[in-house]
């Protein structure tokens, strides 16, 4: 029999930067060696545990759930209604709401691209830089992708004019893509006053935003982190969410997340829930279920949430005081570095080659993606200093 190769002449595909990372790390012998690459929480020990709330949680599933069966394209109800009153509160921005639940947040704006694709949206609005993941996701559905410069880095700021410059450029109709909180990868923050210019361009350019919300509460807190975006939500017609629990709950390889839709007209909500249920049911059929019923089950209770609500906590002050030495120790190579300490959440981007990115790797044993994007939680406060010394040198 003649050997068949159906798939070579297939274009060849380079692993996704973030996740080959991991494999790098966990390969070096060294024992020095820091990982500041894919985004997960790690302790003062370097350990990214389940949380305690996560646990009992399980242990009370354990002990009630009594079936495994299926729970359809649309996931969990009581995971969907608790999890928005978390997101938006109790009154939503007074819009209506509706939601579907997704596998992670990557899943959630997968989903929320293909309904942009279906609905024949022109384009989707970009900042750079963004998530390594987000252009592939749009490109994957043959959604057109504007960009725009968000952050310099090299001086460590927002570019707030381009940004609205190029929203008042997009046509109507247009989706933009906005992170609600704890911007990936750069922490910065926008201003009320920002969030506000963005909701008049959006409004009266009838554009339609895509928010990914997949670090709320672990920049300034669970409300604080919303803010903008409820600003938005507050003020322009339709909004489309994607949330993701797997920061927030440290629920990763659960793959919990959801999409929600807000705006007036129930019709128009639910025939885009309907889109995504058929989306999902001729991808996935339907979300994992296991992480959602955690969520739901620490959200629905009333001692487990307040005990959710300490953790993360715990989480969010550990990454400021890291931030807060980071600052400090980098800002001896560049001053504007010390605009680390104030920004929020899990990342940094540092203005670095990608070429002294892998020479600092190889020759360091700090390990971060070509993008010089950090994630401050890599780092033990023990290392802070030892960290920006050995980075240090390799800054352009
Ligand atoms: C990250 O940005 O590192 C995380 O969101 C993990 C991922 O899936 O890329």
């Amino acid at each position: 029999m003649s050997k068949t190769a159906f798939f070579d002449s297939l274009a060849e595909q380079r692993p996704d930067p973030l996740l080959e990372l991991i494999a790098k790390f966990a390969a070096d012998p060294r024992s020095g060696k820091v990982d500041l690459g894919v985004g997960v929480y790690r302790d003062e020990m370097g350990r990214t545990p389940v949380m305690r709330v996560v646990k009992a949680a399980e242990h009370y599933l354990w002990e009630t759930q009594e079936s495994k069966s299926y729970i359809g394209p649309e996931g969990d109800p009581a995971f969907l209604r608790t999890l928005a009153l978390e997101v938006f509160g109790e009154h939503h921005g007074g819009r209506l709401i509706s939601g579907i639940q997704t596998p992670g947040g990557t899943g959630a704006l997968r989903l929320a691209a293909e309904l942009l694709a279906r609905d024949k949206r022109r384009k989707i609005w970009i900042g750079t830089p963004t998530w390594v993941n987000h252009q592939a996701i749009f490109a994957a559905v043959g959604l057109q992708m504007g960009t725009y410069r968000f952050f310099d880095i090299g001086k460590q700021i927002v570019l707030v004019d381009e940004m609205l410059t190029s929203l008042q450029n997009a046509a109507p109709g247009d989706a933009v893509l906005l992170q609600t909180s704890c911007h990936n990868p750069t922490g910065a923050g926008l201003s009320p006053q920002t969030w506000q210019d963005i909701a008049a361009v959006i409004a009266a350019k009838g554009l339609l935003p895509l928010f990914d919300n997949a670090y709320q509460g672990l920049g300034r807190g669970p409300i604080e982190d919303a803010a903008g975006m409820m600003t938005i939500i507050e003020a322009v017609g339709e909004v489309m969410v994607a949330v993701s629990c797997s920061k927030s709950f440290s629920l990763y390889r659960e793959r919990t997340g959801a999409v929600y839709l807000l705006g007036d007209i129930q019709a128009s909500l639910d025939k885009g829930i309907g889109n995504l249920a058929s989306h999902a049911r001729a991808s996935y059929s339907m979300p994992p279920a296991h992480g959602a019923a955690i969520v739901a089950a620490i959200l629905q209770d009333p001692s487990r949430r307040p005990a959710w609500v300490d953790e993360l906590g715990e989480m969010r002050i550990r990454m400021a005081e890291i931030r807060r030495a980071a600052a400090e120790a980098f800002a001896r190579f560049r001053p504007e570095l010390a605009g680390i300490g104030s920004q929020e959440g899990m990342f940094s981007v540092l203005p670095i080659s990608p070429e002294n990115v892998r020479q600092l790797q190889a020759e360091r044993g700090i390990y971060m993606p070509d993008s010089g994007r950090i994630n401050v939680a890599g780092m033990r406060m023990e290392d802070v200093a030892s960290v920006a010394e050995r980075v240090g040198p390799y800054l352009t």
